[in-house]
């Protein structure tokens, strides 16, 4: 799949039947509609009938020490075998332990150890699923003593283990390179550009001396900067704007997403001449 697209989003529901914007593809957030009707699958249905569709997960909470939700896992499988996306993602992070969940995405410790873990969870994953999966990096606020490699090579390492690809999130890229002082360049120079299948773009909230990942605003210059640096590197790769909150209208989004386009037609052609 090629392209620009956007996260789909209720209130655009509507707009985008009516108006069949000019966006490649859509991303679905899974959990959404992991239910056997009502209003939510009923428009992901219509949309799916018009354009591709991948799935994007909060809860699969990969790096977790709890078991496997054998449950979530089933619905996720059934909701994929009803709407046939081009892929399914979620995070490389944790939400919870001992059952009880946090609601955020909580960040690994980069060690051996954690990486055969996540991995061979990986790899379970994708055997029930029947197919690779794609994980996110996610921005992070805190780190650990105990972490003994980069995040990127943490990632890189993952893909190669598990045999899954990568979503790679600018945005968090680059709130996670402000908050804990790496270079952003170095991140993208440590990442297999063969595993990158997928490039979020999003808004964040600068506090200062930390900035919060809200996507709830516009994508900032320094993150369109990186995100060129990334088509550099990387080539072609599907990306899309993620708006979770304060969302515009859904022109207001394919403008911003017209920039994405912008961006990455002068880079390919100077990458090509
Ligand atoms: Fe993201």
């Amino acid at each position: 799949m090629k392209g620009f697209g956007l996260g789909l989003r209720p209130r655009h529901y509507e707009a985008i039947l009516k108006s069949s914007p000019r966006v490649e593809w859509f991303e679905a957030l899974s959990e959404n509609y992991m239910v056997p009707g009502g209003r939510p699958l009923h428009y992901l249905t219509r949309i799916r009938e018009r354009y591709p569709v991948v799935l994007h997960g909060v809860s699969l909470s990969v790096g977790s020490i709890d078991s496997l939700d054998r449950g979530y896992l089933a619905g996720l499988k059934a909701l994929a075998a009803r709407v046939e996306p081009e892929w399914i993602s979620d995070h490389l992070c944790w939400t919870g332990v001992g059952g009880r969940n946090l609601h955020d995405l909580m960040p690994l410790p980069y060690t051996e150890e954690a990486l055969r873990h996540v991995a061979r969870r990986v790899r379970t994953v994708q055997d029930f699923l029947g197919r690779r999966i794609l994980l996110e990096n996610v921005s992070s606020y805190v780190a650990y003593r105990k972490s003994a490699m980069s995040e990127w090579d943490f990632l890189a390492a993952l893909a190669r283990d598990a045999d899954c690809d990568i979503l790679l999130d600018i945005n968090n890229i680059y709130v996670s390179a402000f908050n804990h002082g790496f270079d952003p360049v170095e991140f993208l120079d440590g990442i297999p550009a063969a595993r990158v299948r997928q490039i979020h773009l999003a808004g964040h909230d600068n506090c200062g001396d930390l900035i919060i990942d809200t996507h709830d605003a516009k994508v900032i210059g320094p993150v369109w900067d990186l995100y060129a640096q990334a088509l550099q590197r990387f080539g072609p790769v599907p990306t899309m704007i993620e708006r979770d909150d304060k969302i515009p209208p859904l022109g207001t989004l394919v403008l911003e997403l017209d920039r994405a386009r912008a961006i990455s037609g002068n880079v390919l052609r100077k990458k090509a001449a």
